[in-house]
């Protein structure tokens, strides 16, 4: 799977940490940023992610800032972009079966980095059910 990644400075080590437990698995990876704990504006990196997403560059996109709730705000503005904010597994899984959530944020002053890299796994993994979720999504796409 193609997964555009992205962070402010407050998800930057989060963000680390997940590119370490991504290496681990078969996905193509691009990282695009910020690169260390500089003080960053979080929507320029919402923006560069989600582009990717909404132009099928890559199938999906992870972003973190301090508590995920700046990213998942911007991210949503977009056209075609389905961002979940998760802090733990159920609505992880729950943003792909009904939801059909093309963006992940996470926040890294909320979510320790073993429960992120489960949400992760989970989100990854888990396919979209269609059929009534569909037409749902569609009324707002
Ligand atoms: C940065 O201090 C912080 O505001 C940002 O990472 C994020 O939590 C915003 O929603």
């Amino acid at each position: 799977m193609k997964i555009a990644i992205g962070s402010d400075h407050g998800g930057f080590a989060l963000k680390e940490v997940i590119l370490a437990y991504l290496s681990t698995l078969e996905h193509d990876i691009q990282d695009v940023g910020c690169f260390n704990n500089e003080s960053v504006d979080y929507p320029v990196f919402a923006d560069l992610v989600c582009e990717m997403v909404a132009k099928g560059e890559v199938d999906k996109g992870i972003l973190i800032c301090g508590t995920g709730i700046g990213m998942s705000m911007a991210a949503n503005k977009l056209p075609g972009i389905r961002a979940a904010l998760c802090s733990e597994q159920y609505t992880a899984r729950m943003s792909r079966e009904h939801n059909d959530a093309n963006i992940l944020c996470m926040g890294e002053r909320v979510t320790g980095p073993g429960v992120a890299e489960e949400i992760v796994s989970t989100w990854l993994s888990t396919p979209f059910e269609g059929g009534r979720h569909l037409c749902r999504i569609q009324l707002f796409s």
